[in-house]
């Protein structure tokens, strides 16, 4: 009798799960169809949209993933993309947002052999634009990846249209002409999905936590991130962070891209369309998203070194160098910032002195000879670091040219065949 009472139970619970269960599937199906389709018709079947359609099976994502070992063998699993064949080259393109404004002609002038597609994300007139413009560079990604999904080049870097901006990588003089030459085909391909910035600052190792109650003027978008999430992910468990370094700039293969369905990228750009949150945003939730969308991960932050020796071909010969070389360049960066206070307070001093009322007697502002001597020996030793850095840096270009080197220092297998 107890046993047949428990029985009971159990079967009215299960079907009570499977009636919200689908419930919730009936009204997503409904909700989607009802939506406006836009750009280039498409014969998807929305209804039975969901992670495993794409046959990629993802894990619940935690806080610890990217410091336990099993979770570590997952992801590897996952980012273990294949190689084009030896010797075969990648056929890449570049997608870019602009504004009508913007002048882009660092593109045409100085990576003439790239194909690029640029869409004018303020001018409806323009051969190439987003179907509305909202969600920054959010909708644009999207549009090209559901235009384009039949017909995609091995790999697609997706950047912005300025060429110098601060969060560009520092080793690469800021610059994405020089970060688009030096991406390594195969590390895109090997990856699936790389973030464009190798500093882990901001955004790593975790940057938002959807799970955090308290209010943050610097974080706007961590109060709404929880139901933001449970709007695009609705299958997946909140993760406690998310993290991956900043900006929005990153690089998919073809591969990588198609592992997620075409009406998943419909249903997203949906939702920047239809979202109330502003621009500012939706653009911050998807820029901490797109490294889950594309690895299933919810914190992407592979270790610097590795980022810029097997991504950029920056190589100083493993983390213990690269650190070394990140010391020097803080050091002088201290030197300089004291070096121009200095000369600040310096010119204040002589300022007050020269009026004759407070000036000289301040013996903090002016210590007459010896700061002199001492400011001049910063300078010194300023230009010696400089010396030091610029060198370490041409020293690390070099090495990360030879495809072996580049193996060796990511713990990579060698097969002795030059690869890009
Ligand atoms: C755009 O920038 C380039 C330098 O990258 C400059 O030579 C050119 O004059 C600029 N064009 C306009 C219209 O400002
Ligand atoms: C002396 O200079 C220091 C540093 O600029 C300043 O903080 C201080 O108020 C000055 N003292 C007087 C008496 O002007």
């Amino acid at each position: 009798m107890f046993v047949l009472r428990k029985l009971f139970q159990l079967s009215a619970v299960a079907a009570f799960i499977f009636l919200v269960s689908f419930l919730r599937k009936l009204e997503t199906h409904e909700e989607l169809q009802g939506q406006p389709r836009v750009g280039r018709p498409r014969d998807v079947s929305v209804g039975n949209f969901s992670w495993s359609q794409s046959g990629k099976k993802i894990s619940n994502s935690k806080y610890d993933d990217i410091f336990n070992e099993e979770a570590d063998i997952r992801k590897a699993q996952l980012n273990s993309g294949r190689s084009n064949p030896l010797g075969a080259t990648h056929t890449r393109v570049m997608v870019v947002p602009r504004m009508k404004d913007e002048n882009i002609s660092w593109i045409a002038d100085e990576l003439p052999d790239l194909d690029t597609v640029i869409y004018v994300a303020n001018d409806p007139s323009a051969p190439l634009h987003p179907p509305k413009n909202k969600g920054h560079e959010v909708m644009i990604y999207l549009t090209y990846i559901i235009d384009h999904y039949d017909d995609l080049p091995d790999i697609v870097i997706f950047m912005h249209a300025h060429r110098w901006t601060h969060h560009n990588n520092h080793l690469l003089g800021h610059d994405a002409v020089q970060m688009i030459r030096r991406l390594s085909s195969d590390y895109v391909t090997r990856k699936g999905y790389v973030n464009m910035r190798c500093e882990w600052y901001p955004g790593c190792p975790e940057w938002l936590h959807p799970k955090n109650a308290q209010e943050s003027l610097a974080k706007q978008e961590e109060q709404v991130l929880s139901r933001s999430w449970m709007e695009l992910f609705p299958t997946h468990p909140i993760p406690k962070a998310l993290g991956q370094a900043c900006c929005a700039q990153f690089a998919l293969s073809r591969e990588r891209i198609l592992s997620v369905s075409l009406s998943q990228f419909i249903f997203y750009r949906d939702w920047i369309m239809r979202t109330p949150l502003s621009d500012y945003v939706s653009g911050r939730i998807w820029e901490y998203t797109w490294q889950f969308l594309f690895t299933g991960q919810s914190i992407v932050c592979p270790a610097e070194h590795v980022c810029y020796c097997d991504g950029f071909g920056v190589c100083f010969g493993g983390d213990t160098e690269y650190r070394d070389f990140e010391r020097l360049r803080q050091t002088k960066e201290g030197y300089e910032r004291v070096l121009r206070e200095s000369r600040t307070r310096r010119a204040a001093g002589l300022q007050m002195g020269e009026d004759g009322q407070h000036g000289n007697n301040n013996a903090s502002v002016i210590k007459g000879d010896n700061d002199f001597a001492s400011l001049n020996h910063l300078e010194k030793q300023i230009d010696a670091l400089e010396e030091e850095i610029s060198d370490r840096r041409k020293a690390a270009l070099e090495r990360g040219n030879n495809p072996e080197n580049r193996a060796r220092e990511c713990g990579r297998y060698w097969e002795g065949e030059l690869r890009s």
